[in-house]
């Protein structure tokens, strides 16, 4: 048995531990409070916290409080399934003669059948947060910001990111969108050339990607005066990010012309920590090279992956010739009809 004095001593020392803890998590609380109230708007709380700061990461994260100081045209878009509509900026129609001329007010957007795919598939499963690989001017982000949805979007192309920068802000909805201006890659801190798509900028490819034999890293010093250098990360850079938003499980749309191996070669631990039960995937450049085709089909058939197209229907392993040039990747368990 203690004797009373050495006793009293112990109930001290716990006494002034307490207080020491209990002071720790008031001061955390503080700066969570006070971040929260820094960020831009506030109409929901999640996403609205401290931004990820690490001097070791490529990551560039788009700071949506910023003005964006160049001028473009910007609209209200239609309004989908009777009820979503959002923002969107757009390039002159001559200068991207697919994605922005697409675009007239209320009644007609880009890919109007894919985005309301996803709103539906959003709709019908609540928990789901949305992951745009290859956000172009931001179609699917802003829908799926609109539903109130969390979404992390991923571009390169600084011209891009610009208008769904400012689309953003004109839609207030910056606390659930995490806007991440990198090419995704299997390396990361590269900075590689885009290719300059004069009428098209959604085609512009990685030049690693569609010339892996003549492509070599830039300098950063390029990138600085020229949009067509962009900075790699690999996918699991943005784990951090993904874990600091509460995210668990969410559909992701990849569309990066050509590049969308990279997406799983360096992004198992995101597959991994997450529950991702559909990806809805571009084949059209990718399918030629047959390298990158059994990765992404070894890494969706090892994780219980289907190719299944937009009617829901099997694609067969045995005729890759015939797969679309867009499908889903989907969970077994997991039905989008
Ligand atoms: C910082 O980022 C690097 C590279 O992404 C990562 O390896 C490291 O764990 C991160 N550190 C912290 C403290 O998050
Ligand atoms: C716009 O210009 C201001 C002032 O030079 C700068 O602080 C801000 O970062 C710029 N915005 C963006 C999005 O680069
Ligand atoms: C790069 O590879 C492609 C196909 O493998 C080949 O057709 C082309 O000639 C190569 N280019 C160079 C510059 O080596
Ligand atoms: C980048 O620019 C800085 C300052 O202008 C210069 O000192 C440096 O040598 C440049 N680096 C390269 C690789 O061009
Ligand atoms: C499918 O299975 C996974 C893993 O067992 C589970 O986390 C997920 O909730 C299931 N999804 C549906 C729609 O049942």
């Amino acid at each position: 048995m203690l004797p009373t004095s050495k006793l009293l001593v112990l109930v001290f020392i716990h006494f002034i531990g307490g207080i020491l803890i209990g002071h720790f998590i008031a001061n955390n609380r503080v700066l969570y409070e006070t971040n929260f109230v820094l960020s831009p708007s506030s109409i929901e709380s999640r996403g609205a916290l401290k931004r990820t700061q690490n001097s070791t990461s490529h990551v560039v994260i788009v700071d949506f409080s910023k003005p964006v100081n160049v001028t473009f045209k910007c609209m209200k878009t239609k309004t989908l399934l009777n009820y979503f509509n959002s923002h969107i900026c757009v390039y002159d129609s001559q200068k991207d003669i697919y994605v922005s001329n697409s675009f007239r007010e209320s009644t007609s957007i880009w890919e109007e059948e894919g985005v309301t795919r996803i709103l539906r598939v959003l709709l019908r499963y609540p928990h789901l947060d949305f992951i745009d690989i290859g956000a172009n001017i931001g179609t699917y982000t802003m829908y799926a910001a609109a539903l109130g949805r969390f979404v992390l979007s991923i571009e390169c192309f600084g011209p891009n990111v610009d208008r769904i920068h400012r689309a953003v802000q004109l839609a207030d909805v910056g606390n659930r969108i995490a806007l991440i201006q990198n090419a995704l890659y299997t390396k990361s801190g590269e900075y590689l050339k885009l290719s300059n798509d004069a009428l098209n900028v959604g085609g512009q490819e990685l030049d690693a990607a569609m010339k892996p034999n003549i492509s070599k890293p830039l300098s950063q010093n390029q990138s600085l005066s020229n949009p067509y250098v962009v900075k790699t990360i690999q996918f699991d850079d943005l784990l951090p990010v993904l874990r600091e938003r509460g995210l668990r499980s969410a559909i992701m749309k990849v569309d990066i012309e050509g590049s969308e191996s990279f997406v799983v070669e360096a992004g198992s631990q995101i597959f991994d920590s997450f529950d991702i039960p559909m990806v809805q995937i571009e084949w059209l450049k990718v399918r030629v090279f047959p390298k990158r085709v059994n990765t992404l089909i070894d890494f969706f058939v090892k994780r219980n992956y289907e190719p299944r197209t937009f009617q829901c229907q099997l694609l067969a392993m045995n005729e890759l010739a015939k797969w679309p040039n867009d499908f889903c990747w989907t969970k077994k368990n997991f039905t989008f009809c």
